[in-house]
């Protein structure tokens, strides 16, 4: 089946449910970034110069099912008219008295953002009554939230039943980014996997070594690759309960012709505290006290050597403790070199998942990777090859 885009579809005087994800980050009470914010933008303006009536659906955090006054989508959906440029209405609940007025009132052409989905325990549960009344609200219902999609919530599963529905704009570019990276890439293709915890990526690491070509591993989990195999890596952070799938991965890669690429050389310190002195050591000579707390610089040239011979690269997790200096500098170098091959036409570049794109814009290369997904846990179960039911439902 082929995702259902807009294309050809008319919009005009009637009232479109747009699922948005305004899961914004926050802190002190501010919006931190507004990128899933500005994604949004073209589509509702799209939609709005096509003459729709656009009401806006979107979770906030997660207040499990009542009214959170902390999570309230109003400051984000006055965030979001500031950005549109343009007055954004405002309803206090989803579904009912408040969301029925704001819609009532909206001429062709008019945003209107609903609050929170979540305050509702018929939304995580995909409750189909819940589901109805949404739907009820609306002619066409669109889903631009890949980021959202793993989820089979009400609003981005059952309403999708019960409507015409199509994937939105910045939905479908998403995919087709992503298509470009493990359905029908160009080779080789490689995949820089990094993070703390091989646990969280196992599904995902099984999935990668049957597709790519070459599979870089950086990162804490990189320990627990490097412990598999019998090296001592001190006092870093590693899972010993994961030795035999990491085992398994390698054997299976070994199988599948993929190439594995594990760290040459660490930087260590005592603990990773920022501007601690710090010490590097070839991996076979990692001394019992030390704490392997970034890659090396023999690994960064290892890798950037491999990154100039690469047609294809999809990125998640960070390959040291970026947030602490001076353990950025092997995942910043690693950055620019995916940088500068995506910038000389060679490399089509997609990284996704939060530790990710803040270790991509603590490297200033944000702009220059291809493709820079906001989605968390959607792009690391698309990683994984499982079926999102949000996308699915859209016939994707
Ligand atoms: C995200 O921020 O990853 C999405 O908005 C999904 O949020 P959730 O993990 O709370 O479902
Ligand atoms: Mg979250």
């Amino acid at each position: 089946m082929a995702l259902r885009t807009l294309d050809g579809v008319a919009v005009a005087g009637r009232r479109v449910l747009l699922r948005a994800d305004l899961n914004v980050p926050v802190h002190d009470g501010r919006i931190a970034d507004l990128t899933r914010i500005e994604r949004l933008l073209p589509m509702i303006r799209e939609l709005s110069g096509k003459g729709a009536r656009v009401i806006v659906l979107s979770h906030f955090d997660r207040p499990k099912g009542k009214p959170v006054p902390s999570m309230s989508l109003a400051p984000v959906a006055a965030a979001l008219g500031v950005a549109l440029g343009r007055p954004v209405r405002f309803a206090a609940d989803c579904i009912g008295p408040p969301a029925q007025q704001a819609i009532a009132a909206l001429a062709d052409g008019d945003v209107a953002v609903l609050e929170n989905t979540r305050f509702h325990p018929g939304e995580e549960k995909n409750d189909p009554d819940f589901a109805r009344q949404l739907a009820g609200q609306g002619d066409i219902f669109v889903n631009d939230a890949f980021s959202v999609s793993h989820r089979a919530h009400a609003s981005t599963e059952g309403i999708a039943h019960l409507l015409p529905s199509y994937a939105g704009r910045a939905m479908q570019a998403e995919l087709e980014a992503l298509a470009a990276v493990l359905t029908a890439p160009q080779h080789p293709v490689a995949a820089i996997i990094g993070g703390a915890k091989v646990s969280t990526k196992l599904a995902l690491l099984g999935n990668l070594v049957g597709r790519v070509d070459m599979l870089m591993i950086g990162g804490a989990m990189a320990n627990t690759f490097l412990a598999a195999q019998g090296r001592n890596v001190g006092r870093s952070l590693q899972e010993p309960e994961c030795h035999p799938i990491a085992r398994e991965v390698l054997q299976r890669a070994a199988a599948a012709g993929c190439k594995v690429v594990l760290p040459s050389d660490a930087v260590t310190a005592p603990e990773p505290k920022a501007g601690i002195q710090t010490r590097i050591f070839p991996i076979e000579e990692i001394p019992p006290d030390a704490m392997i707390l970034d890659i090396g610089p023999r690994t960064v040239s290892a890798l950037a050597a491999e990154i100039t011979t690469l047609r294809t690269l999809v990125w998640n997790g960070p390959l040291g403790a970026f947030e602490t200096p001076p353990f950025d500098a092997g995942t910043t170098a690693v950055a620019h070199a995916v940088a500068a091959a995506t910038r000389a036409g060679q490399l089509h570049s997609v990284a996704g998942g939060g530790d990710t794109v803040s270790a991509l814009h603590h490297a200033a290369v944000l702009g220059q990777i291809s493709y820079v997904s906001t989605a968390g846990g959607a792009f690391l179960e698309w990683l994984e090859g499982r079926t999102l039911p949000g996308v699915a439902v859209l016939g994707g």
